[in-house]
């Protein structure tokens, strides 16, 4: 949940750690700090709050002199957000100063350990126990020190080490978060992502776990865990920098909005192919995809109400059964998965803890794991059996936006390749649906011009106590994603409700101007939701209503109206999500909001 970036080479580090950590700032933004070797010492700068306040203290990083460094942006896990908890970290002696990403989870009993052999700890985070084993361990020998050090460690952790007495020279460690080496001419970079990076190169190496590298401006030596040297694969980054910043956008999530139909676009259109659905070089025998008797689909958040809108299409295709479940939850209840279940993975960022676990649970019992990721080389990628990327590009407002789409977009393919290869779907349906596939990116395009009213109707929202979105079979699993839009970047209250289940008890929290949205994309269920619709009208509730206009029945019985273009009911999701998203932003901006920096929020969630 934080951000960790390093740098060694001929030029000042200060000024470019600052803004990578700028770039890294999605992952955590309630402190930061940077170290820098000078000629004589470890400088050291921390604040609490954003980055923009260590670039005012360090005079955008120029008091700071020095050419390797060490950088820390904060999600607070141990410890609140204050100067004296945020990173980087100093050992007693001052001879090492380290950044950390992850959390050690057996760092109390290494702090009474390290107390009571004298070391003085100044902050309350698990992190700090790192840097006091260093000062203990090192008897000249920096790797060595590094490696006595992580092999105490049990947890999570991405670190960057600086040392005084070793100036050209960091070491990265990677265990369970995520590590990026960048390769640059006579200077070279780690961060916790990419972004951080690909202003200086478009060379990078993905550490994996258990791996450590030795930075240096003119290389740089990777080790595994034993600390014998081992050769990695340079990656080549194909997106631009450009890709990773606002673009004259007000905000990361307007910008990422807007690239909402071209983000589906690169998901579908390389996997549709002569009439057919491919899924990049993927072997999934037919024979196994025939024996599995379940799905069981896994994430969090955003991606878990991907999964929710998934199990209706897989299950209407395919008919296999389709459960989804929290992979927060997953691990506690004993969970019924053999070898005969597909287990789908669903993450954008591909690091998020609950889904790693989960994961790991999944393959422990058997199962083959399908990965459905954003970002290419992160832990999920890894770890599955098979993975498929959404190519979505970088999404750094922390509401995902392109990522839940492409998620959605991808489900889809994987449905309508599953139906196909079990033989469960008729051609001729495939067909129409592979035909409906195919104008997805323009009619989502549609979707954005067709509501050029969004911003309006925010403002008869801005005041609102809470917001309630309901829907039935497809429009229910949209209408989940929706509330969390509207919740977490304008704070408003919203809750998605499955329409039929008002009358049992939320209908007593509907009184006079309560704003409820209702989706109603899934016309065989259209006189059902308008018995709802009339419901709340009754008790004085303002109904947005969410319909293809050719629906007179829906779109006539609302106080408001979102025009959906006409898709496949199948498919109305991925269009019905693009207003719901446009409305909460324009919301959170009424209100004046941090939109891409929702508070307590990070972009990457990668404790527990
Ligand atoms: O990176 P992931 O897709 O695994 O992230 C899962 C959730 O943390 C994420 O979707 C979260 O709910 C977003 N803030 C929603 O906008």
């Amino acid at each position: 949940m934080c951000g960790i970036v390093g740098y060694t080479g001929e030029r000042e580090a200060a000024p470019i750690l600052l803004e990578g950590l700028k770039k890294l700032e999605y992952r955590g933004y309630d402190s930061a700090g940077l170290a820098i070797r000078g000629p004589e010492s470890i400088e050291l700068q921390k604040v609490s709050g954003r980055i923009d306040c260590l670039a005012k203290k360090t005079d955008n990083g120029k008091s700071m002199p020095g050419t390797d460094g060490i950088g820390h942006t904060r999600w607070a896990t141990h410890g609140a957000p204050t100067d004296m908890n945020a990173h980087p970290h100093l050992s007693n002696d001052r001879r090492f100063a380290i950044v950390h990403n992850g959390i050690i989870e057996n760092f109390a009993s290494i702090r009474e350990e390290l107390m009571a052999e004298g070391y003085i700890f100044h902050s309350e985070t698990d992190t700090e126990v790192v840097v006091h084993l260093l000062e203990k361990y090192y008897n000249g020998d920096f790797k060595a020190a590094v490696m006595k050090t992580t092999a105490r460690l049990r947890g999570s952790y991405a670190l960057g080490i600086l040392c005084r007495d070793n100036p050209g020279q960091i070491f990265a460690v990677r265990e369970s978060s995520p590590l990026i080496l960048g390769l640059g001419v006579g200077e070279n970079f780690f961060a916790s992502d990419v972004t951080a990076l690909v202003s200086h190169t478009k060379n990078v190496i993905y550490l994996d776990d258990g791996e450590f590298a030795e930075i240096r401006p003119d290389g740089f030596t990777v080790y595994d865990c034993t600390g014998r040297q081992i050769d990695k694969k340079v990656n080549r980054v194909t997106w631009s920098v450009e890709a990773a910043e606002k673009g004259g956008y007000p905000h990361f999530m307007m910008k990422e909005m807007t690239e909402e139909p071209d983000a589906v676009r690169k998901t579908i259109a390389p996997r549709m192919k002569d009439d057919d659905i491919v899924l990049d070089d993927l072997v999934i025998p037919d024979e196994f995809l025939r024996s599995i008797d379940r799905i069981l689909i896994t994430a969090c958040g955003s991606a878990y109400y991907a999964g929710c809108s998934g199990k209706i299409v897989i299950e209407k295709l395919c008919r296999i059964p389709v459960s989804v479940e929290l992979a927060s939850e997953l691990r506690y209840s004993d969970p019924i998965i053999t070898e005969k279940t597909l287990v789908i993975v669903i993450s954008q960022s591909g690091e998020t803890a609950d889904s790693i676990a989960a994961l790991k649970e999944a393959r422990s019992r058997g199962a083959k794991v399908l990965s459905i990721v954003n970002v290419v080389g992160s832990t999920i990628a890894k770890l599955s059996d098979y993975t498929i990327y959404t190519w979505a590009g970088p999404e750094i407002a922390v509401a995902t936006t392109k990522g839940f789409t492409t998620q959605l977009a991808m489900l889809y393919l994987i449905a309508m390749y599953v139906a196909k290869h079990t033989g469960r779907i008729e051609p001729e349906v495939f067909d129409q649906l592979y035909g409906e596939l195919k104008r997805i990116p323009k009619l989502m395009q549609e979707t954005i011009d067709r509501n050029p009213d969004l911003p309006e109707l925010a403002k008869r929202l801005k005041d609102a106590e809470a917001v309630f979105y309901l829907g039935r079979n497809t429009d229910y699993a949209i209408s989940l994603e929706g509330a969390l839009k509207m919740k977490e970047i304008s704070y408003i209250h919203a809750e998605a409700y499955a329409a039929g289940e008002l009358k049992h008890g939320t209908i007593a929290l509907i009184s006079e101007g309560v704003p409820v949205v209702a989706l109603c994309c899934n016309e065989e269920l259209t006189e059902k939701m308008m018995s709802n619709v009339i419901e709340v009208k009754a008790r004085g509730a303002y109904v947005i209503v969410s319909a293809f206009a050719e629906n007179t029945r829906a779109v006539n019985e609302g106080n408001a109206l979102i025009r959906i273009p006409k898709i496949h009911t199948l498919f109305s999701g991925v269009l019905e999500i693009l207003p719901l998203q446009l409305l909460a932003y324009y919301t959170a901006k009424e209100n004046g909001c941090d939109i891409d920096k929702p508070k307590n929020l990070a972009k990457s969630v990668t404790v527990e």
